[in-house]
């Protein structure tokens, strides 16, 4: 036998052990006569580095180099699940999914594995890529550090998975693991982690991936993406999976009657207490993917999905104080600064007092020993007071009037629950957080500044609005607190490329309030130019999708103020691109302006959402209900009979879905 073909045979069968000792729990070998024939494999790899390959069992020991990591774009985004803590929600969700497809279908019930997200890349059968969710749209390459978790597969078993196909799960630390990692930490003293779910996205971000490697993360996996997937069914794909070598849940069953649904809900609500993993709720899925596709998705999730989360656990602690934070709208947000409890897996010290009313309500006061759960939020919040723990009555919390910041008088507006510092331009955090928001990642992406250089800059009076960044240079900054020659370029190079960003970016960067993202892109395509929009009437704004009055009201508002209709110009004469580029249109016509499109039916070419983004992309408008304003109906297969008699009643045409491709081609 040839070096290179001892080789691979040992790859061959280290890959075989691996997956049965660390997948299936079921070993066949020592771990003694495992360890001897990785040695081996990795003396000979080392004597024939010409047989180097990147999918060897030998990469699961990791390297102790260290980099930086790439972001990669995601091929298909990452999307996040709506989530409910009400049993009315899933029935509505039930009702709902039953008469939009108006057939029978199952439902696929998941553990939610509480965990950081991840995407495999697999390409005839070899493991490519593993990159993190980030912004759902780019994400890290963690490659590396993923190819040292035994349970993930670098070469694939069987025969019938896609060339090329994308898988993706959870990257979990388990209980036991998470414990000793956290007892070791507190002998050496250093900061705990907060749960397995911050233990594990924290180990995968580590730049040396040997220590990644000894931190025995696990994965789960739950969803195939890509063409050619071997079944019609979410869970039969799934296990298939299994067979070539994928960590898949054994606990995923399909129901048909909601009843069954809620009683795997009410079981594991229980029983995922003596799970090795954390969980933090069912997942429930359509499970034909065909059904899938007709239901489609909204802006951030899919509809043929919903997460039903377990409720939080309550924990009780005393109050010391309460502080109040000032964000960069101005809002001041109460925050209880508590004794340190364990709640569902971290340690609590302050939670959300929300607002004036919500304090009032509790009737707090100082020293109360207080009721703390974490819900659908990160931050956690009081929701009660045991007053018969109350023996010494504290002074009693009522509200702030001033400005923790700025000392300016709080106004509260009329409808709203938050009290407002109204010192827009001048009070530090409102500043500070405005900046924030322009520089961060989905705004002006500038890399090299973070906050605590915005800090630092601000105090040294050097930056007071975003225009002031563009005026900065490297002899302004080098010289400064802790800022070498290196870090002052960095800072001036990254604010230089900026002005690269397009103009829907620096829509959102502006932090107009309730403009974000997506709602910023529509603005975009609406307009030529950053004058056409701040000179935009009302109604021709309330006129872009996703455009409502409230929306429109604070985009008025924002261009009325002459401060910042001066920080707009000044970003202009920066040389920022605010207008509507060639390339920010690519893909648009108007072959569709002005017409009001209603979409009903099953399709069998593009989903409705899909649909809906093509009319909007051509200029259309995609709206709800029929009128006498509606163009035509975009039909497909099985439109409601109620509808079809009303388009009937109006005249309204009815256009075929392969009509309309001709029409808009
Ligand atoms: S499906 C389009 N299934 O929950 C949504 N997600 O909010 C695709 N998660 O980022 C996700 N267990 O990290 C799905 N059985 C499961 C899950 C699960 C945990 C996480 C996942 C995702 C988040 C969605």
């Amino acid at each position: 036998m040839t070096a290179k073909e001892k080789i691979e045979e040992l790859r061959i069968e280290l890959h075989q052990h691996n997956y049965k000792y660390y997948t299936l729990n079921a070993p066949e070998i020592s771990d003694k006569e495992f360890d001897d024939k990785m040695r081996e494999l990795q003396e000979l790899e080392k004597q024939y580095p010409e047989y180097k390959d990147v999918n060897s069992p030998s990469m699961r020991v990791g390297s102790d180099i260290n980099k930086n990591f790439t972001q990669v774009a995601h091929k298909y985004p990452m999307l996040s699940l709506t989530n409910t803590y009400s049993v009315a929600e899933v029935t509505e969700f039930y009702e709902r999914t039953r008469k939009a497809l108006n057939e029978d279908f199952e439902i696929c019930c998941e553990m939610k594995y509480d965990g950081t997200s991840i995407s495999l890349t697999y390409e005839d059968g070899k493991l490519i890529r593993a990159v993190t969710r980030g912004d759902g749209e780019n994400g890290d390459d963690v490659t590396d550090n993923v190819k040292t978790i035994r349970t993930i597969p670098l070469i694939l078993q069987g025969n019938n998975y896609p060339p090329l196909f994308e898988i993706r799960g959870e990257i979990l630390m388990p209980w036991d693991v998470f414990e000793e990692l956290n007892r070791e930490r507190e002998a050496r003293e250093e900061a705990l982690f907060a749960n397995p779910r911050n233990a594990a996205s924290g180990t995968l971000k580590l730049q040396n991936s040997s220590i990644v490697a000894s931190r025995k993360l696990d994965a789960y996996f739950y969803s195939l993406l890509g063409d050619n997937l071997p079944c019609d069914g979410h869970y039969e794909n799934l296990q298939e999976a299994a067979k070539w070598g994928f960590k898949i849940s054994d606990l995923t069953r399909k129901y048909q009657t909601i009843q069954s649904v809620f009683d795997f809900i009410n079981y594991w609500d229980v029983e995922r207490k003596n799970l090795p993993v954390a969980t933090d709720g069912i997942v429930l899925k359509i499970n034909n993917l065909n059904q899938q596709k007709n239901l489609g998705f909204t802006a951030k999730s899919p509809r043929w999905a919903i997460a039903y989360k377990f409720q939080a656990e309550r924990a009780v602690t005393r109050l010391n104080k309460v502080t109040y934070q000032v964000g960069r709208t101005g809002a001041v947000t109460p925050v209880a600064n508590l004794d340190p409890v364990q709640l569902s897996g971290t340690i609590v010290r302050r939670a959300s007092l929300h607002n004036a009313d919500i304090i009032e309500g509790l009737d707090l006061h100082i020293g109360d020993m207080v009721y703390v759960e974490k819900g659908g939020e990160i931050i956690p919040k009081i929701t009660g007071v045991d007053v018969a723990a109350r023996f010494m009555i504290g002074e009693k919390v009522t509200f702030i009037t001033h400005c923790p910041e700025c000392g300016s008088k709080l106004v509260r507006y009329e409808g709203e629950s938050a009290h407002y510092c109204p010192n827009e331009t001048a009070c530090p955090p409102q500043i500070k957080g405005k900046i924030e928001h322009f520089i961060s990642r989905k705004a002006m992406n500038i890399d090299g500044l973070g906050p605590e250089t915005v800090d630092m800059l601000y105090r040294q009076g050097l930056i007071h609005d975003t225009a002031d960044l563009y005026e900065l240079s490297i002899d302004k900054l080098k010289g400064l607190d802790r800022m070498g020659d290196k870090s002052a370029e960095n800072i001036v190079n990254g604010i230089a490329q900026s002005k690269e960003v397009p103009f829907e970016r620096i829509i959102f960067a502006l932090g107009i309030r309730f403009v974000g993202e997506t709602v910023a892109k529509k603005i975009a395509k609406a307009f030529q130019d950053i004058e056409e929009l701040e000179n935009a009437a009302i109604e021709t704004l309330k006129d872009i999708d996703e455009v409502g009055d409230k929306i429109a009201q604070s985009i008025l508002e924002y261009f009325k103020n002459d401060t910042n209709r001066k920080l707009v110009d000044r970003l202009k004469s920066a040389g920022l691109q605010l207008y509507r580029s060639e390339q920010d249109m690519t893909g648009y016509t108007n072959k569709l302006a002005g017409e009001s499109i209603v979409i009903s039916g099953v399709f069998s070419h593009h989903s409705r959402d899909e649909y809906k983004e093509i009319i909007e992309k051509n200029g259309g408008k995609s709206v709800g209900s029929i009128s006498a304003k509606t163009s035509f109906i975009l039909a497909g297969e099985n439109m409601g009979p109620a509808k079809l008699e009303k388009a009937n009643k109006l005249g309204v045409k009815i256009v075929s879905e392969e009509a309309f491709l001709e029409r808009i081609s």
